[in-house]
């Protein structure tokens, strides 16, 4: 870290201005944590974030290539971001290249242009068909900058000869475009993924370890209890994020009524900010812990296709993700998974994806049964709405 920065107060450096633009927790706050996923060539940066303490880890991953550094899925460039990427460019050489791998996910597309102007010497390769919500604007109105702003596949590929790239799309949902751009490296044999795959682990990822109120909220039965530091108070809080995360309202989750919240609210020592006052909605019910274990399977923390993209984004789309997987099996180097958010990295061998292409191929598809249900509502009505097509064209 530089002598400026590190003389800086914290939350300082974490400050991130743009956060209303996409108002997740914790808002203008963003610490980041910086860890070596592969000894001297690939590193994770991790910020949170999330609503009202549903908070996930983000991860832009940083690549030691041969000219120099790739950042893929950008994060807010905070004062704290930017001092850790400098240290590495000390020693790697400067950012060359910054990828938007996803043309539809907002909280990897927003930071892009910020970041894009804090590396003047990269060029930034954005996916295919990148659109804006809730109005249309041409990208340079995002801020891409214009004259180093090149399209993936349409104007080529960057470091063809390190990087293998694979791409899931695009595909027309209605509402937008989604497509996702996986990229092999081959030096490390790690496969960059961004939001269709993820790995779930059954503890708290370690970006919680500096603050962990949003795990600790959630571990509560009811607004009234205080909220209590433990290893297994981290570990409830964190299940239950996950499942929040997965399904939105899983089964055994409840919305508790105005006045039950109320009658708990506002007990000492809950009567701040952090404890949302003791305001508190959620009633979980017996299975939560059996959902957690039917969401992640009998091997916790294996890579696995992310439910929220199962039933809303692929539900009439398995055979484009089926390819997809496949295409990423044929690429037998692959030791590691490092999606853009939960764990990294996951060890996954191109074995391993096949067999994961199979299972899906085999078992049943966009379920509208139990933690389902709420997923499979907002599909129903989207569709009934003509929001998104019955059969998505490409
Ligand atoms: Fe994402």
């Amino acid at each position: 870290m530089t002598a400026a920065s590190a003389s800086t107060p914290a939350p300082a450096r974490q400050r991130w201005p743009w956060w209303p633009l996409l108002p997740l927790y914790p808002y203008g706050r963003r610490r980041t944590l910086v860890r070596e996923l592969i000894p001297d060539q690939v590193w994770s940066f991790e910020q949170l974030q999330g609503l009202f303490y549903v908070a996930v880890p983000i991860r832009m991953t940083v690549v030691r290539l041969r000219q120099g550094l790739m950042l893929y899925a950008p994060l807010p460039p905070t004062a704290e971001l930017l001092a850790a990427l400098r240290d590495l460019e000390a020693v790697h050489g400067p950012v060359r290249t910054i990828v938007l791998p996803t043309a539809s996910g907002l909280e990897h597309k927003l930071p892009a242009p910020a970041l894009a102007r804090a590396c003047p010497q990269a060029e930034l390769w954005v996916t295919p068909r990148q659109w804006s919500f809730p109005l249309r604007l041409p990208p340079s109105w995002l801020g891409f900058p214009a004259a180093r702003t090149r399209v993936l596949f349409e104007q080529g590929l960057p470091h063809g000869d390190e990087l293998v790239w694979r791409a899931l799309g695009p595909l027309n949902l209605g509402l937008g475009t989604f497509m996702e751009v996986a990229c092999l490296h081959r030096a490390s044999a790690s496969l960059l993924v961004t939001d269709a795959l993820v790995a779930i682990g059954a503890d708290p990822p370690a970006v919680f370890d500096a603050d962990p109120t949003p795990l600790l909220f959630h571990a509560r039965e009811r607004g009234d209890q205080p909220l209590e530091d433990s290893p297994e108070q981290r570990r409830r809080g964190w299940w239950r994020l996950v499942l929040f995360a997965s399904y939105l309202q899983p089964a055994p989750l409840t919305v508790a009524g105005v006045g039950e919240v109320l009658r708990h609210a506002f007990a000492p020592g809950l009567r701040n900010p952090r404890s949302h006052f003791g305001l508190y909605p959620f009633r979980w019910h017996p299975g939560w812990e059996e959902a957690f274990h039917e969401l992640t399977g009998e091997t916790i923390g294996r890579p696995q296709v992310a439910p929220v993209l199962e039933r809303l984004v692929f539900p009439r789309c398995r055979a484009a993700l089926l390819s997809w997987i496949r295409s990423l099996a044929e690429l037998e180097d692959t030791r590691w998974l490092v999606p853009a958010h939960y764990e990294a990295p996951v060890a996954c061998t191109a074995d391993q994806l096949g067999q994961l292409a199979d299972q899906l191929e085999q078992r049943p598809w966009a379920s509208d049964q139990g933690n389902w249900s709420t997923l499979a509502g907002i599909d129903r009505t989207l569709l009934k709405l003509g929001l998104v097509p019955a059969e998505p064209a490409p």
